[in-house]
């Protein structure tokens, strides 16, 4: 692998080996060890043109972790705010021989543009409505972990499809792996070729919950409401917020899961979000270190690296 630009282009084997890897890394987290020689000597900037708390927190600590010395760029206050665009940037960043560029941008295609134009392997932090490939991986390892597999699952993506790289990543990804994905949610929020991808397309919550292994909720994007796609928060809750009584038509024991930031009381209730039994969503933050260390490791082994 020379860059993770996203889920496309994967295939099961190179996602099991690094999910594998990843679960190594869950390990050694837990144990409070580190394996600071992987990476010594590396560099890693995480250059974030949108805001993040989970992705840029876990790939600073997955490359300290690693031995790499890390850079969290603040573009607010680099030379982007002065005009400089984002392939003179990079540029910059290429030339003090940076080795591992993590990249969220709110333009798709930003990170595969990159990729062709630097010298350290790039990997898409999230890319507009494109692609979070490092999402994806750490919700297959935490539903692997937890269900004892990743195959012959029944799993729906509820809520905001439409603008959601999330759930790009996540449908492409589950449904590679042998899963039946299922998306839920208002035709408004829901992109009418989705269903050439092989996903079930579902706009009542009842019937897309029904049998549901996994039940994962979406962040409203509260901008949308402004061009009328939802008429209300309170309207968009009642019909498609994953409440108790809503996950009581999934399995009994179907897992909940977010990948933050969640707007409680929108799209899923607090009483859901924290219910230690079913929802899932402390761990999936957790597991985005192991498969942040373990994307890292795999580009370290990587054809930039060895030639
Ligand atoms: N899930 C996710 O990407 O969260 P952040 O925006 O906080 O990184």
């Amino acid at each position: 692998m020379r860059h993770l630009l996203g889920i496309e282009g994967l295939n099961p084997v190179a996602v099991t080996a690094m999910l594998d890897l990843a679960e190594n890394y869950v390990l050694l987290n837990r144990s409070g060890k580190t394996q600071r020689d992987l990476l010594r000597g590396r560099t890693l900037i995480n250059l974030f043109f949108e805001d993040s708390t989970r992705t840029r927190t876990s790939f600073e600590l997955a490359g300290k972790r690693l031995g790499a010395d890390v850079i969290n760029m603040s573009v607010s206050t680099s030379s982007v705010s002065k005009g400089e665009t984002l392939l003179d940037t990079a540029a910059t960043l290429n030339a003090m021989n940076c080795d591992l560029l993590v990249v969220r941008h709110n333009q798709s295609g930003a990170p595969a543009l990159l990729a062709q134009k630097v010298e350290a392997a790039v990997i898409n932090a999230g890319d507009g409505m494109h692609e979070h490939p490092t999402q994806a991986l750490l919700d297959a390892l935490t539903i692997r972990r937890r269900k004892g597999r990743i195959d012959g699952l029944t799993i729906a993506i509820c809520g905001d499809i439409a603008h959601s790289r999330v759930a790009r990543s996540n449908l492409l990804l589950l449904s590679m792996l042998g899963n039946q994905v299922r998306v839920v949610g208002p035709p408004t929020l829901i992109p009418a070729e989705i269903a050439s991808l092989g996903v079930q397309v579902y706009h009542d919550m009842e019937a897309g919950l029904a049998g549901a292994d996994i039940v994962m909720a979406l962040r409203l994007q509260k901008e949308r409401m402004n061009k009328g796609l939802v008429p209300s928060a309170r309207e968009f809750f009642a019909f498609y917020g994953v409440s108790a009584e809503k996950l009581a038509f999934a399995k009994p024991d179907a897992l909940v899961m977010h990948p933050g930031p969640m707007n409680r009381g929108v799209e899923i209730d607090s009483a859901v979000a924290d219910d230690s039994v079913r929802s899932v969503i402390k761990e999936q933050v957790e597991m985005g270190v192991a498969v942040r260390m373990a994307v890292l490791d795999t580009l370290a082994r990587g054809p930039i690296w060895n030639g």
